[in-house]
């Protein structure tokens, strides 16, 4: 399960304006690659409460990997689109990672 920071920039320190908050798994026998079921939960300013959520598949050592956005509520009700991650910086040591979204999304 995962409950992580959703900040601006990719400072630890950075604004946050919500969290991160879902599962994943490991779901490949010939890679590290994950099935994400995940919603970007909003914290801050016109999107509080409102959420984004993200069900796809995370090869965590490619460049660039899309996730489908495949709904969303309040704000984002009816959502749909792609986020793009890509990772900022991993901590082998602690297992820490940061991870840049950019998120892309139709909704009313
Ligand atoms: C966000 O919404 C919650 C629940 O309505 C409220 O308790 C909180 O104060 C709000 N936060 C901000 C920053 O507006």
């Amino acid at each position: 399960m995962i409950d992580d920071p959703l900040t601006v920039r990719p400072e630890v320190n950075s604004e946050q304006v919500g969290r991160a908050q879902g599962i994943y798994a490991s779901a490949s026998q010939s890679e590290i690659s994950f099935l994400m079921a995940f919603n970007l939960f909003f914290t801050e300013g016109k999107y509080n409460g409102s959420t984004l959520s993200i069900l796809g598949r995370n090869s965590i050592f490619s460049g660039i990997r899309e996730m489908p956005v495949v709904g969303g509520s309040g704000l984002f009700r009816f959502a749909r689109g792609y986020a793009k991650a890509k990772t900022y910086m991993v901590n082998l040591k602690t297992n820490d990672a940061i991870v840049e979204y950019d998120v892309y999304v139709f909704h009313y």
